[in-house]
């Protein structure tokens, strides 16, 4: 297993490239069960999720392979398992059980375990496909889902959850009649997913909005798409050059689908422009500390809120970080201490004090976004940082240390 080794203290300058959306790519990469055509995926990050994706779209009859940053799959005769061996590694394997019973009317997939940051349940997913006509019961660990062909149905969610409004969507593209789904999702993922859709002759109106409308069409064609940039990778990015007091350019930088992260910037003391080329985030000589509560789309990120709590720890002032998507977000706020960092966990809110110097710690964490809050910390520290299990940052991030090392990081990729 490799350890990150990063010496802090290096403003980072220059160019950095955003690659393309991890949490796009991983539905959309799904959604090629329910077309009948091959299908090819440009500018799909190549992370440890996809290809366990891609994995399991072998197994699910649709085999895919990577050419470059392409993927092609090439859907055949399906098969309705998911194994549990992949779907324990990856939650968002439950994402193939929507286009399974659109197309085979049975699916068979390994209920997902809990995770790190929370128990995560997927009841939502399984009550709204119920709606439409699918039965559910539980054998061996399997959800084994059935039913002759999915009708549409209105379905209410009792939480805008990004999943399960990816899984209906996909289900209701190929149910007979007209799906509303109400209290939807919003996440630019999720647009991203039904544009691709609309892109092989699904008929969705309302992405973007808490309503979308789904009418099913008889069979789904195959198409070129590209996959949206990484919004998330981006703000990391962004508050790689706010850490650092630095200034980087960030290439295909999703400007609209950041506003809450860029203004969040903003308020603490960076300046952030689009400009040709992409989206510059500059230090100005001021960092000052700010309150974060994470809410769905349009709010700030979840995904985000680790990484922001770094930036907090050195800036000036007390600031609150409220998580309400996820119960157990905070695996980063020890491994943050450890490194000199004055935050205190009262319930699902921490108080971070700011102005303090961090000094380089050996650090692990056991969650994507809590790593990459201890690759910032270690940025910006005072000595080695060692940040150890990056299994988790490799599931999310491309290749971290090759993208900020170019711009002045000094990060190496160490055996451990
Ligand atoms: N929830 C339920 N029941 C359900 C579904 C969700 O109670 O049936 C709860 C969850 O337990 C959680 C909350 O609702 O507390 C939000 O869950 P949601 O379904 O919205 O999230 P997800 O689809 O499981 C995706 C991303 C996450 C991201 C969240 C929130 C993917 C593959 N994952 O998860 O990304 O944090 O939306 O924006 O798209 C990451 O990239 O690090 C990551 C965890």
């Amino acid at each position: 297993m490799d350890k990150l080794v990063i010496k802090g203290g290096t403003p980072l300058e220059g160019s950095i490239r955003v690659s393309g959306s991890k949490n796009a790519s991983l539905p959309i990469l799904m959604a090629s069960i329910l077309l009948e055509e091959p299908v090819i995926f440009r500018n799909v990050p190549r992370l440890r999720d996809i290809y366990t994706t891609n994995k399991l779209l072998g197994i699910l009859g649709c085999p895919a392979e990577f050419e470059g940053d392409s993927v092609y799959v090439k859907p055949c005769d399906l098969n309705p398992e998911a194994p549990y061996d992949l779907v324990k590694t990856m939650r968002a394997s439950v994402l193939c059980l929507g286009p399974l019973l659109a197309r085979l009317g049975e699916a068979r997939v390994a209920y997902p375990g809990g995770c790190a940051i929370g128990a995560r349940p997927v009841d939502l997913h399984l009550s709204a496909l119920e709606k439409m006509g699918a039965e559910f019961e539980l054998d061996s660990g399997y959800i084994v889902g059935r039913c002759k062909q999915l009708t549409g149905a209105h379905i209410r969610f009792d939480f805008p959850t990004v999943g399960g409004t990816e899984n209906l969507l996909m289900a209701a593209t190929l149910a007979k009649g007209e799906t509303v789904l109400e209290n939807a999702a919003r996440e630019p993922e999720v647009i991203d997913l039904a544009n691709f859709l609309c892109a092989c002759g699904a008929d969705i109106t309302g992405q973007g909005t808490d309503v979308i409308r789904i009418r099913g069409v008889e069979r789904l064609h195959g198409c070129d798409y590209r996959i949206m940039p990484d919004r998330i990778e981006a703000g990391t990015f962004m508050v790689a050059a706010a850490i650092t007091k630095g200034n980087l350019l960030i290439e295909d930088c999703p400007d609209d689908a950041l506003d809450a992260v860029s203004q969040k910037l903003r308020d603490m003391g960076l300046s952030v422009v689009s400009e040709e080329g992409g989206t510059r985030v500059k230090y100005q000589g001021h960092l000052e500390s700010t309150d974060i509560v994470t809410h769905p789309y349009p709010g700030f990120p979840t995904d985000m809120q680790a990484q922001f709590m770094a930036l907090m720890c050195v800036a000036d002032g007390f600031g609150m970080v409220e998580e309400t998507i996820f119960e157990n977000r905070f695996m980063h706020v020890l491994e943050l201490v450890r490194m000199g960092a004055d935050v205190r966990l009262v319930g699902r809110t921490a108080r971070v004090r700011g102005g303090r110097a961090l000094r380089g710690a050996p650090v692990m964490a056991s969650d994507l976004r809590a790593s990459a809050s201890l690759v910032l910390a270690g940025l910006a520290a005072e000595g080695e940082t060692h940040v150890q299990r990056i299994y988790h940052l490799d599931r999310g991030y491309e290749r971290i240390e090759e993208k900020l090392c170019p711009v002045g990081a000094d990060i190496q990729r160490v055996p451990e």
